[in-house]
């Protein structure tokens, strides 16, 4: 009887020591891998005169799930006077390409720790109805971030959309815009397959793509058919550079941010005046899904949401062939005026 009873204590030992270790384990995996992440945020001047330890522990506190909180408009009062959080007008802005990779753009320069996302579209500049609700409806749909802290939202309806560029330009003439775009035909036939997959969800039959990208009376590329239209990237840019220069503007590279992530990101970084703090440890890639996840540390990672990378439908070669002749000159002018070159067909 004595020896069963020592037996289960033993058994029970074991297991409280197991459990011990075990979460001590966890906690040291888990902080060090913070560490190994953290922004070590030098961030210079420009970001406010905060010492280098207060910084840290700040952006530590950030990505840990404070901020998480706070993004999800969760900031009680107190939290909002206590960590001095504001909600600040965006100083970037991705205004486009729709299709380009917006929404992975968004998300890697949010693994930044001084970068805070807005992570709705907000449709502030291209909606009629939302822009008559004022700058300071705007402001209120930011997330709540830390003054030093850089607030960047995407709309990709910007690029195209007429009245935008002035409307950006009155709210902040100096703002930093972010364009990431795709070789012009696969552009296109994303833009299709999303509007194919809407219909197909609601049992609706949809034109094939040949149908809509190519004129039937004129066999000739149907400009009219936006998702071509909106490919023509030189044609919007030409509209936006009448209110803004040439140096305000990033071309992030969409096709490269799937294969290649890292890269481009730095090249954003540069362009946001931020400390490289984005790294490979932060973007790994995911077999299953084919393409680059997000990792902010051991325990919280994530990959975008499935109706990112659909598979296309298969399109006539000769329509891709047309389509690649037709964008052809608007793409060298692209290239011409933004200053950065790409080997689209
Ligand atoms: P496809 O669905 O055609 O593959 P947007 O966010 O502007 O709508 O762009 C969607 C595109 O982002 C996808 O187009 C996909 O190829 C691309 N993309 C880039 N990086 C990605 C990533 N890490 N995960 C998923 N999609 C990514």
């Amino acid at each position: 009887m004595l020896f069963k009873q020592q037996a289960l204590l033993r058994q029970k030992l074991f297991v409280l020591g197991s459990l011990a270790i075990g979460s001590l384990l966890y906690l040291v995996a888990r902080v060090g891998s913070l560490d190994r992440l953290q922004p070590l945020c030098p961030i210079d001047g420009r970001f406010g005169p905060r010492s280098q330890d207060e910084i840290q522990l700040r952006a530590l506190q950030f990505k840990r799930g404070l901020l998480h909180e706070f993004r999800k408009g969760n900031a009680t009062k107190e939290q909002i006077r206590l960590h001095n959080l504001v909600q600040q007008l965006p100083k970037a802005i991705i205004i486009g390409v729709r299709k380009g990779g917006t929404r992975a753009l968004l998300e890697m320069l949010n693994l930044h720790p001084a970068v805070v996302k807005a992570s709705q579209e907000i449709h502030f500049f291209d909606n009629d109805e939302n822009y008559a609700k004022g700058i300071e409806w705007y402001r209120k749909k930011m997330p709540f971030s830390y003054p030093h802290q850089i607030t960047i939202e995407k709309s990709p309806a910007y690029f195209i959309t007429e009245e935008v560029p002035e409307r950006i330009y009155k709210m902040n003439s100096s703002i930093k815009l972010l364009i990431i775009v795709r070789e012009p035909t696969t552009r296109a036939i994303s833009d299709y397959t999303q509007v194919l997959e809407g219909k197909e969800r609601k049992n609706k039959t949809y034109y094939k793509f040949e149908k809509l990208a190519i004129d039937p009376n004129t066999c000739e590329v149907n400009t009219k058919y936006k998702a071509v239209r909106t490919s023509i990237y030189t044609k919007h840019l030409e509209r936006w550079l009448k209110y803004f220069p040439v140096e305000q503007f990033h071309i992030v590279d969409g096709d490269r941010l799937i294969t290649e992530p890292l890269p481009e990101l730095q090249l954003v970084e540069k362009f946001l005046n931020l400390p490289p703090r984005i790294s490979q440890y932060n973007l790994y890639f995911n077999a299953t899904r084919g393409f680059y996840c997000l990792r902010f540390n051991i325990v919280f990672n994530k990959c975008l949401a499935g109706s990112k990378g659909r598979i296309h439908p298969e399109v006539d070669t000769s329509v891709i062939t047309k389509l690649r002749k037709f964008f052809h000159p608007f793409n060298q002018k692209f290239y011409q005026i933004t200053g950065r070159t790409f080997n689209w067909p």
